[in-house]
């Protein structure tokens, strides 16, 4: 295959470059195996969506009927799964979609997604280090250590009837960001340990919900398990549960993040994809199991709440389980803004080392074998986002820049099954091409879905991307300098 086409613009890179690294930067540890890998899915998938947005979703769209929407956004979130695993086994390399689209479709739209990238594991972790903030305040009020207003908020604060209610800064938020980012500094082993231990804590809280909520479900607010439509698209009855998946699909978020760490695994054909799949199947039974309890112990009307699951558990005469699911929210929310600051570091270390954004952010620490100045410039994007931001405004960006990605990694398997097709797949998507065709239209529905503000302010993002790509990536692209 050759490097470049007649328009530069969609050079593509050879598959084989994409294996080595050809920086002279020290390598990364390859210590992951396929447990580390799987459990870095589950580190990154189960947070705020299970957590917080559950609630919303049920109260405003679904009612218990919101299982459903749990199960078509895994649907979605399965078939690009299968063709994320295709191409990580194809393209072991740090970079995740950036790599693929590099490999497939070329120079442009790598850049597009890597840029797009940098919503679903930057923008993504500041969102979640708001709800963290959030979680830990109303966890410590609860034992009577009420922080100030002015450090928990950002100057951009409403308050829960939407009333301006700001503050100085959100420094639990930006505490969280700076200490995670250090750990990931710190090497991927340690990292993948802390993640560990925060996977295993918070599937013991999820499956205690499980357990012991089951004996308290009344059937009876299982009745009506889709409430009829209000009249409205979206509020209940079918409409009400295709949005209710649109809204928990933020849940999923963060599965495809294991894929950027093939560089650290030991046997990255194999293991990503055991990852990939592995923990996105786990993770949809135990949504589907904590879906049905909360909406089998409470009446879904009652659970507009922040804190939707400790709402239900309330039903169980627990106590101690109600601060075990604020402790395991917390816990997991940590786990998500490791993964994705891991991802984010990952995927812009393999731009660094293409020459699209500055060569020194491929820079590797001799001793921690990480790339920690990328891990820098994130941890002060994030931090202050986190820390200043009206965030909430811009959480749905995280979707926006998933779903894109997705589609792209779709249509790459469908481009790499023409062009490459001699390569040797480690893992073969089934039913190629109706299942990337099947990626493609389900994940562009769920884009067209978004609030039309998200869409605005993603347009605007693409823009500023693509000023830096002809400004700047063009001319000091290494594939374009052969
Ligand atoms: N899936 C992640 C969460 O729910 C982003 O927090």
């Amino acid at each position: 295959m050759s490097a470049t086409t007649a328009n530069p613009l969609f050079a593509r890179k050879p598959i084989e470059a994409l294996h080595t690294a050809g920086t002279g930067q020290p390598e990364f540890n390859r210590t992951l195996g396929p447990l580390s890998l799987t459990a870095l899915g589950i580190g990154a998938i189960i947070g705020a969506g299970i957590f917080s947005l559950t609630g919303i979703a049920a109260a405003d769209n679904a009612g218990p009927a919101l299982v459903i929407s749990f199960i078509i956004a895994a649907v979605g979130c399965g078939l690009a799964g299968l063709c994320y695993s295709e191409l990580a086994g194809m393209i072991p390399a740090a970079g995740s979609a950036y790599s693929y689209a590099y490999a497939s479709l070329g120079e442009l739209v790598a850049w597009i997604i890597g840029w797009a990238l940098i919503l679903e594991y930057a923008v993504g972790a500041a969102t979640v280090s708001v709800s963290w903030s959030a979680y830990v305040v109303s966890f410590l009020d609860s034992f009577g250590l009420a922080l100030p207003h002015a450090l928990t908020a950002s100057p951009f604060d409403l308050d829960a009837a939407g009333h301006p209610a700001p503050g100085i800064v959100n420094l639990p938020a930006m505490i969280i960001i700076v200490l995670v980012s250090l750990v990931l500094i710190r090497g991927i082993s340690e990292s993948a340990k802390v993640n560990g231990a925060i996977v295993a804590l918070k599937l013991a809280v999820v499956a205690a919900v499980i357990g012991f909520g089951a004996f308290y479900v009344k059937p009876e607010n299982w009745h009506p398990f889709m409430p009829p439509n209000t009249g409205h698209f979206g509020h209940f009855g079918i409409s009400g549960v295709l949005q209710g998946a649109s809204t928990v699909f933020f849940a999923y978020i963060g599965f495809d993040a294991v894929s950027t760490a093939a560089q650290e695994a030991k046997n990255p054909g194999r293991d990503v994809p055991i990852g990939l799949l592995g923990s996105l199947a786990i993770c949809t039974v135990l949504y589907v199991l904590v879906c049905l309890v909360i909406t089998g112990l409470v009446s879904y009307t009652t659970l507009h709440v922040a804190a939707p699951v400790a709402l239900a558990i309330g039903q169980t005469n627990m106590p101690w389980l109600k601060v075990a699911v604020n402790v395991g929210a917390i816990a997991g929310l940590t786990s998500v803004m490791l993964v994705m600051l891991l991802g984010q570091s990952r995927v812009f270390y393999a731009m660094a080392r293409d020459g699209l954004v500055p060569r020194i952010f491929a820079t590797v620490h001799p001793h921690f074998r990480t790339p920690w100045l990328s891990n820098i410039l994130f941890m002060v994007f994030a931090g202050v986002a986190g820390g200043f931001l009206p965030i909430s405004l811009v959480g749905h960006l995280t979707s926006f820049g998933t779903l894109l990605a997705f589609v792209i990694v779709c249509i790459g398997v469908l481009v790499l099954r023409r062009t490459d097709p001699g390569h040797r797949r480690v893992f073969v998507t089934p039913f190629s091409p109706w299942v990337p065709a099947a990626g493609i239209i389900v994940c562009s529905t769920l884009i067209y879905t978004l609030p039309w503000e998200t869409l605005e302010l993603a347009v605007v993002w693409l823009v500023i991307g693509l000023g830096i790509y002809f400004t700047y990536s063009r001319n000091h692209s290494r594939l374009a300098k052969g």
